[in-house]
């Protein structure tokens, strides 16, 4: 697996900053998860297949590049739910497959829950998991789209650990990742330190 991206961007640290204040509110928390995940979708999506056709101006004919195929989004439920629509924005042709995975407060195990997923036989896959932490969610969320054989899996996450991000790279070689932030650690409860405490309690206000 490769490290393809950490921002260094002012524009996202502005919204890191937001995301990771304890006192911002839902609202705010929300708008600053689109500002991040539209960044890195666009970075993480440059490089999709293309193909060359026409449009006409008002002008003239112009040679244009549309998407060739655009990817398949998957929103790991219920944190990555934040960051499905600003993806949306980005790729408005994508289709939507959906992971529904909870970790277990006391083992930080991750259980399936749910799974709707589109055909994914050679086609991209974005998987979007905002807090990449032991990298145990999002392992689990690859293996079992992998079995679906698409072409590539990429994960967009906001904020990872070193501790997840060593993880996909020993486990899932061939896998791109595309981060916000690469924090200093996890507590003994697997939450990144400094991190921003419970991604979907701050996107819904459920603390
Ligand atoms: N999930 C979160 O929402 N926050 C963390 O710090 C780790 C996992």
């Amino acid at each position: 697996m490769m490290l393809n991206h950490l921002s260094n961007h002012a524009v996202i640290a502005d919204a890191l900053a937001c995301l990771r204040n304890v006192n911002t509110a839902s609202h705010d928390f929300r708008r600053a998860a689109k500002c991040v995940t539209r960044h890195l979708v666009a970075v993480a999506s440059a490089d999709l297949p293309t193909q060359i056709t026409t449009v006409q101006t008002p002008l003239e004919v112009a040679t244009v590049k549309q998407l060739a195929q655009p990817p398949i989004l998957v929103p790991i439920l219920r944190a990555g739910l934040g960051m499905l629509d600003a993806a949306l924005d980005m790729l408005p042709q994508a289709s939507v497959g959906y992971l529904g995975m909870e970790r277990d407060e006391q083992t930080a195990v991750a259980r399936t829950y749910y799974q709707k997923l589109p055909p994914m036989a050679g086609r991209r896959v974005l998987v979007l998991d905002p807090m990449l932490a032991t990298g145990g969610t999002a392992l689990q969320a690859l293996e079992a789209l992998a079995q679906h054989q698409p072409e590539r899996m990429d994960v967009v996450a906001i904020i990872a650990a070193p501790e997840g991000v060593e993880v996909l790279l020993q486990k899932m070689p061939g896998i791109r990742l595309w981060l916000g932030a690469i924090d200093r650690q996890l507590n003994p409860d697997k939450f990144i330190l400094p991190g921003l405490g419970d991604f979907g309690d701050r996107l819904y206000g459920t603390d």
